[in-house]
């Protein structure tokens, strides 16, 4: 996709970080906040003292829903503005500004990994995987939480709904989220991504007639 620098990116995200809880909440009629807890809750439990790591964390949402359950939480992105409101909202999470394709951790560091809404936004998928491979612990978990193989009908009125929004708003960034959500990998062909970084689907969830999909995966 053209203009997926890490710098277009980055502009993006600083330019809408603001409004982004806001935005997410209307263009999914508050939807993503039960997705993301259903996600979170449907996990496996973990030791009290697992070591959590929240990759594209944003504004903090799934970081937060963990730290919930478990103390050892990182959020981390490479998004100044994203972190700021992040800071803001979860005074308690260890939020750390760095770029998932070069994680600041040592291998082997982390029982699980989750990244939401964030794999589509870098650069190079395979470096992304590479380096949660690389951090995560072997039996360790691994959630990718993103759009996924929607039905026919609920990607339209999706489709629609975003487009009516953009116009109201004049905000060119829902442009990209409905261009990289076009060119997104299928849920199949990520499963089989995620296999050849060593991370074996286990299960996955759908949502809203398969617009959102979580997978789980072990790190073999
Ligand atoms: C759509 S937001 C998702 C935020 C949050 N995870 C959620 O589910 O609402 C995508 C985030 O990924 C971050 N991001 C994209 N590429 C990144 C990279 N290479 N390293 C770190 N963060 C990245 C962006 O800064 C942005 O905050």
């Amino acid at each position: 996709m053209q203009n997926k620098t890490p710098e277009k990116i980055q502009e993006l995200f600083n330019h809408i970080a603001p409004h982004y809880d806001q935005n997410n909440d209307i263009i999914s009629f508050f939807t993503h906040r039960f997705i993301k807890k259903n996600v979170i809750e449907t996990l496996p439990e973990l030791p009290a003292n697992a070591r959590i790591l929240d990759l594209c964390t944003g504004t903090g949402d799934i970081a937060a829903l963990l730290k919930n359950k478990y103390e050892n939480v990182t959020g981390v992105d490479f998004c100044e503005g994203m972190l700021k409101v992040a800071h803001r909202k979860h005074k308690k999470i260890n939020f750390i500004q760095a770029d998932c394709l070069n994680l600041p951790f040592e291998d082997e560091s982390f029982d699980l990994v989750t990244i939401s809404f964030g794999l589509r936004n870098t650069e190079n998928y395979d470096k992304a995987l590479s380096e949660i491979s690389r951090v995560l612990k072997h039996g360790g978990i691994f959630v990718h939480l993103d759009f996924g193989d929607a039905h026919k009908y609920a990607d339209t009125v999706f489709h629609n709904v975003v487009k009516f929004i953009a116009e109201l708003q004049g905000d060119d960034s829902y442009v990209y989220l409905l261009q990289s959500k076009h060119e997104f990998p299928s849920v199949e062909q990520l499963v089989e991504l995620f296999s050849r970084h060593g991370l074996k689907y286990e299960t996955r969830r759908d949502y809203l007639m398969g617009i959102i999909s979580a997978q789980y995966c072990v790190k073999s």
